[in-house]
């Protein structure tokens, strides 16, 4: 059993805790946010922490992980407690500023540390794919289609993440937006005689937990060290291919 803390109780955080909190290999201990406000989830206590506060809360409630789903400063609020305790971390920040990643780097050496701003299995198995179909058929055209709520103003992170993945220019993305529609990336490889489509429809944000949880149960078999969730795929890929 992983014993975890979470940090954040925002629109991610509320549906992370609940994934966390089913998962039968998983403990969730408790949430950590800044304000204080509701004190528990489900029975799951609720803390408000400040930044001193995070050394003597850590020893009195110890946990094997955090998952962070708060804002990039956290990290560097609960970074060196963390180190010392040699307490593993999921971090999902989208926002981290490269001084922040340095950071989190550093933690590396003393602890299981992973990192990404996309925390969906689905995501990152689709950029993987996609990479893996770029390098088999550099040849193919290559587009990019993403689909998301009226509202969302700006061209998705992702969809320029698999971009930049696949060394293809933001001009080959094309964004819609279209009613409620959460979130849709499609990469569209066009071949001379056929087509290949890889789709990723995003249906609730307790899909961030599944990809938390992923990772927190992937880390537990690493050696400290910083880790993308691309690293970890490709752990766990290699250890198929090794089985066949
Ligand atoms: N990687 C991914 O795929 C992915 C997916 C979704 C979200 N995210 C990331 O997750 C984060 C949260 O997103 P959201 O939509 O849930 O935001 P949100 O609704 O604004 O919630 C932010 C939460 O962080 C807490 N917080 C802020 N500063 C803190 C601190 N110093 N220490 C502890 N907690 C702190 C807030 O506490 P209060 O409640 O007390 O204000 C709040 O609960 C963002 O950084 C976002 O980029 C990543």
């Amino acid at each position: 059993m992983i014993e975890v803390g979470l940090v954040g109780y925002g629109k991610a955080g509320h549906a992370v805790a609940q994934v966390l909190r089913d998962d039968p290999e998983l403990e969730l201990c408790w949430i950590a946010r800044h304000s204080a406000g509701a004190t528990e989830d489900a029975g799951t206590p609720i803390v408000a922490l400040a930044d001193a506060d995070w050394a003597p809360w850590l020893d009195a409630h110890p946990v094997d992980a955090l998952v962070d789903f708060s804002k990039p400063e956290s990290l560097h609020s609960y970074g060196e407690p963390l180190r010392q305790r040699r307490v593993s971390l999921v971090s999902a920040i989208s926002a981290y500023r490269p001084q922040d990643l340095d950071y989190a780097r550093t933690l590396g050496a003393d602890t299981r540390v992973m990192c990404s701003p996309n925390i969906t299995v689905g995501i990152n198995f689709l950029m993987m794919a996609a990479k893996l179909l770029r390098q088999i058929a550099p040849f193919a055209d290559v587009e990019i289609l993403e689909q998301h709520f009226r509202d969302k103003p700006e061209v998705s992170g992702t969809a320029r993440k698999i971009a930049q993945t696949l060394q293809v220019q933001d001009e080959r993305i094309t964004s819609l937006r279209l009613g409620g529609i959460v979130g849709h990336h499609e990469v569209i490889f066009g071949f001379p005689y056929q087509t290949v489509r890889l789709i990723h429809e995003s249906i609730e944000r307790r899909a961030f937990g599944t990809g938390a949880a992923f990772a927190l149960k992937q880390l537990e078999s690493c050696d400290n060290g910083f880790y993308t969730y691309d690293d970890l795929m490709m752990r766990l890929v290699r250890q198929e291919l090794k089985a066949i």
